[in-house]
């Protein structure tokens, strides 16, 4: 399988991570500096770190790997290391830490920077599994990325007068048919050996046998979920599994994270910008709670896991898979509404160039999708670069999310990576598509 950079020479590639690392950092300094000092350091939710926080830490673990291991260099600061480490300091903890003050923490990431710019240029990337195609840049650019998307959830979490502001996402250009598609039964392969950024649990590529199934094109939308509130489906225990009934009672679910009652409509609240919904925009801030009551009142299920990977890559033409629903191309503005271009999902419809040769649309981008599956290595998984980056997470405790939201970057959302997050969680970008089997006479 070719990649778009696989094969690229050395200065090339350099090239390329030097572009990736600023993309990174300007969108890390816009999510800063778009607030005062005071929302910096304060804690907007319990459930996130300060901004402030994030950055020191985007800073220190760009330190860590690039300058002190793959850079063999002397620490910008060796004392901070302990303060800044998410494993030490869980995130309703972190605003009492003696945290470098937002003045202190963009020097620190910007000495950070200007040495690593140095260990580019100089390491050779080859001879070592950790900077074999520029890896170790790469998971820290992915990192980046990844704590931008979390910035960006706490912004949406932020009281006060709107900061952010994006234009909107293109709108679809022509009518739009929402539907089923069967996918037959057959194998695909799934996960990568070749990708040359992709995490440890992503690999390693390997065959599965997937049984038929039916996938929405599209991912279940404001319409749609209108419908289920409408219905009462939050008061209906026979939608919802024990757990889910369980949460929805303790903490009384009405409606997404975000929607906001007004007199006999719901309204939505996006980056401090109270709107009326916008009904055929992908529904955003559920659970996976909500998802699968959802599900079960439409008469369907949620994918696995395997299901929308081979949604999203399997190509019946030539038996491959993709990197892309659209194919091996890194992501453009035309596939798919990724990198905070436009601070919200697209409407249904708006990306027919980012479909899957099986027709399923809108894979990559808009909202990360909830999968009915947990996290599990793959066959012949093997840790690297370090047991805290994935395998400590592994088992029932966490749902896998697919597919990337509008606040992820394309660098961190190929088509074969890999979210996980607690099945209580509303605060991310997430929302879902249905799945079903086939009717015995659908697979005939
Ligand atoms: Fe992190």
């Amino acid at each position: 399988m070719t990649t778009s950079f696989g094969e690229l020479d050395t200065e090339s590639l350099r090239d390329r991570v030097a572009g990736q690392l600023a993309r990174s950092r300007a969108r890390s300094t816009a999510l800063t500096d778009a607030v005062d000092e005071n929302d910096l350091v304060k804690q907007h939710s319990k459930l996130m770190s300060p901004l402030v926080w994030d950055f020191a830490h985007i800073g220190n673990q760009e330190e860590l790997w690039l300058v002190r291991d793959v850079g063999g260099r002397e620490p910008v600061r060796d004392d901070i290391d302990n303060m800044y480490d998410a494993f030490q300091h869980p995130r309703s903890d972190r605003p009492a830490l003696p945290l470098l003050s937002p003045a202190e923490t963009r020097s620190y990431v910007q000495q950070v920077r200007t040495k690593v710019m140095d260990v580019l240029a100089s390491t050779p990337l080859e001879g070592r599994k950790l900077v074999e195609n520029a890896f170790a840049f790469g998971m820290i650019v992915q990192h980046e990325q990844q704590h931008n998307e979390t910035m960006l959830a706490t912004h949406q979490l932020r009281d006060g007068e709107p900061v952010l502001h994006a234009p909107m996402p293109p709108a679809p250009p022509g009518p739009v048919l929402d539907k089923e598609i069967l996918v037959p039964a057959g194998p695909f392969t799934m996960g990568t050996s070749v990708e040359p950024w992709a995490l440890d649990n992503e690999r390693p590529a390997h065959r599965i046998e997937v049984g038929a199934f039916v996938i929405d094109k599209y991912p279940v939308t404001n319409a749609g979920y209108l419908e289920f509130i409408a219905s009462g489906g939050y008061d209906r225990p026979q939608w919802w599994s024990e757990e889910g009934w369980a949460y929805n009672r303790k903490t009384g679910l009405r409606a997404p994270r975000f929607w906001v009652r007004d007199g006999d409509r719901w309204l939505r609240d996006c980056f401090g910008v109270v709107e009326p919904l916008v009904l055929d925009e992908p529904v955003v801030h559920v659970c996976f709670y909500e998802a699968e009551a959802y599900a079960a009142w439409a008469g369907k299920r949620l994918p696995t896991e395997i299901e929308w990977e081979k949604a999203a890559r399997h190509d019946p033409a030539t038996g491959r898979s993709r990197r892309y629903p659209w194919g091996d191309e890194d992501p453009g503005p035309e596939h798919a509404n990724l990198g905070q271009a436009h601070l919200r999902p697209a409407r249904i419809g708006a990306y027919p160039r980012g479909e899957s040769p099986l027709g399923v649309a809108q894979l990559i981008g808009d909202v990360w999708e909830w999968t009915s599956s947990d996290f599990h290595a793959y066959p012949g998984f093997v840790a690297f670069p370090y047991q805290e980056y994935s395998e400590v997470f592994f088992g029932a405790d966490y749902k896998m999310l697919r597919g990337g939201s509008f606040g992820a970057d394309a660098a961190a959302c190929r088509g074969t990576f890999r979210n996980w997050d607690y099945p209580i969680r509303r605060q991310i970008f997430s929302g879902f598509r249905l799945a079903r089997d086939p009717g015995p006479e659908e697979t005939r």
